[in-house]
């Protein structure tokens, strides 16, 4: 069960040389993390391992950038993306996430690797009132037209500049 947490409007800022890091096993289940990742969720090793990713789900993420991230990565291809993280306290912290998924020799899926760096600030300046309007249209809409009018935001916003998801995210 991911814990009922009141969201609070204390940041936390990664540093510039901090890295973030978690393994999980096929089902998004977490099997490894690193000190930051502790220090910046606010939960203990214990609290963390076996325990789905979601356990840092902030509630402003819209839920159209985890469909595409998991969409993504099922298909064996590298996600990249801002993601906003709730801490155990109530806070949250943005990071740019790097997502991989890991395949034995025989190409047998074991699992999912990601790296995330500090957010560069004019990123989330695009970001942020990019993801409050695809919230918004989720909220409005029932969970799965929400869902897809999101992707349609997003897309419309890619399709602006003329490119792909994967340069768009590198651009900003
Ligand atoms: C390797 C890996 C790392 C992930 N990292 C995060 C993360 O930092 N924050 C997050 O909210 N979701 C992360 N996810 C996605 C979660 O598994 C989940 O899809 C997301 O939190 C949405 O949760 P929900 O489906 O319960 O709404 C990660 C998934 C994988 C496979």
């Amino acid at each position: 069960m991911k814990p009922n947490i009141q969201p609070t409007a204390h940041e936390l800022i990664m540093r510039d040389d901090d890295i973030i890091v978690t393994k999980t096993d096929s089902k998004g289940r977490i099997t490894y993390c690193n000190r930051t990742f502790i220090e910046f969720s606010g939960y203990t090793e214990n609290e963390l391992l076996g325990r789905q990713h979601n356990i840092v789900r902030h509630p402003d993420m819209p839920r159209a950038v985890f469909k595409l991230l998991w969409d993504t990565i099922q298909t064996g291809e590298e996600f990249n993306g801002y993601v906003k993280n709730l801490h155990k306290d109530g806070g949250f912290y943005w990071v740019f996430a790097n997502i991989t998924p890991s395949q034995d020799a025989s190409g047998q899926l074991l699992g999912f690797y990601s790296v995330r760096r500090k957010p560069r600030p004019a990123a989330l300046e695009i970001i942020i009132p990019l993801y409050q309007e695809m919230l918004a249209v989720e909220k409005q809409a029932g969970t799965r037209q929400g869902v897809e009018a999101a992707s349609d935001i997003l897309q419309a916003r890619i399709e602006q500049q003329h490119t792909d998801y994967g340069r768009f995210i590198f651009s900003i």
